[in-house]
């Protein structure tokens, strides 16, 4: 059976750069707070028009396609991450195929946050395993700086959050001395709403979804989308910081051994380390918790705040740039996120 290969990776960052003091003309924060509770020193934001999560995930594949020494007529199908789309369906899968001009592939798009990409892939890789694709592209994309609050009401979420997209091609190969070795993915929906947006969404009554006669003027009137829940936020990202925290760094160490134990390796062996960039603290309370050195550890979020599915590709893709990942080299990706979802992946460079 083939593995599957890194052939390309690419990213793309949005130019327009926004620093911590940049957000105290919206709301009542500062750079030290930032810094000290999230390690975040900037991040980018796209443009209002005309740039969103597609067309930066459709840079970001450009260079991974160009990379891989490939055109984007030879992807045979795409999988992209994201939960900021450019619209509620379709999804963006399908943006890259046409702005791309790609031939009638399938694409597919997954829902699972901070944990995304690293779904994405793990998908991808049962598609090369099998023999039915060639040429995957895996796309992580976000535009968190349409939907943010950016009043101080919602400065504990809006702080973090960073606009951005990488991807990669995924190809087969037949040498046993590299590619993804394993992939491990896990969820507990019991901790769904812990960090969720809840509107628009089908939890509430806000949509006529049924009959009108079957409904009272009152209730009528609850069945929109309303100012109550504008009010509440509910349009909004809603977070629980210090839960998240707290199980994040309970789940990034164990799905990270559970990948190296599965192969017979151990942390010491790993040349380096590409988490989910949630929040530089998490990152560091990992490192200590799995005893890694610091360049087994690759972490930007002080750059481009947590890009959610993005951040996987987007680290990876400057760490190989950087020269710090090398053919043959243990690599890791671990990610953790809403839902809670949480996921890794093991391989050689
Ligand atoms: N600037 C200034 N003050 C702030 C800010 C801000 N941006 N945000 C919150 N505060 C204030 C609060 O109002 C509160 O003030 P009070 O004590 O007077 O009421 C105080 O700081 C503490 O508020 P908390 O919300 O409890 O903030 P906390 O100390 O928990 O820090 C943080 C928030 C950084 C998010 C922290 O909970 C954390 O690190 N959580 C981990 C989760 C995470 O990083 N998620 C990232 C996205 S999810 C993912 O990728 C998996």
């Amino acid at each position: 059976m083939p593995r599957s290969v890194i052939a390309g990776i690419g990213k793309y960052i949005p130019k327009n750069t926004v620093t911590n003091q940049d957000l105290t003309k919206y709301m009542d924060t500062s750079d030290e707070w930032i810094q000290e509770r999230t390690g975040i020193q900037e991040r980018h934001y796209a443009e209002r028009t005309g740039e969103t999560t597609a067309t930066m995930g459709a840079a970001a594949a450009r260079e991974a396609i160009d990379r891989a020494g490939i055109t984007p007529q030879d992807i045979d199908f795409i999988v992209f991450a994201t939960l900021s789309p450019d619209y509620y369906f379709p999804g963006c899968g399908v943006l890259v195929q046409r702005e791309l001009k790609m031939k009638e592939i399938g694409a597919l798009d997954i829902r699972n946050q901070c944990s995304g990409f690293v779904y994405a892939l793990s998908v991808a890789d049962q598609f090369i395993k099998t023999g039915m694709y060639k040429n995957i592209l895996v796309i992580g994309s976000e535009k968190h700086s349409f939907g943010l609050d950016f009043s101080t009401r919602g400065r504990n979420i809006s702080v973090i959050f960073g606009d951005g997209a990488g991807a990669i091609v995924l190809q087969p190969t037949e040498d046993d001395n590299r590619g993804l070795l394993s992939t491990h993915l896990h969820s507990d929906g019991n901790n769904a709403e812990i960090l969720a947006m809840f509107n628009p969404g089908t939890h509430a009554n806000h949509w006529t979804a049924a009959p009108l006669a079957d409904f009272n003027d009152a209730e009528i009137g609850d069945m929109f989308m309303s100012h109550a829940m504008i009010d509440k936020a509910q349009n909004f990202p809603n977070m629980d910081g210090p839960t998240v925290f707290k199980i994040a760094v309970e789940k990034f160490p164990a799905v990270i051994l559970e990948a190296l134990e599965q192969n017979g390796y151990q942390p010491a062996d790993l040349k380096i380390l590409i988490p989910h960039q949630a929040n530089l603290r998490i990152s560091q309370f990992v490192q200590k918790k799995l005893r890694l050195g610091d360049d087994q550890v690759y972490n930007n979020i002080q750059h481009y705040g947590n890009t959610t599915a993005a951040s996987v590709p987007i680290a990876l893709c400057e760490a190989w740039e950087k020269g710090k990942i090398q053919e043959g080299d243990l690599v890791c990706l671990a990610a953790f996120g809403s839902g809670f979802t949480w996921a890794s992946a093991l391989l050689k460079w």
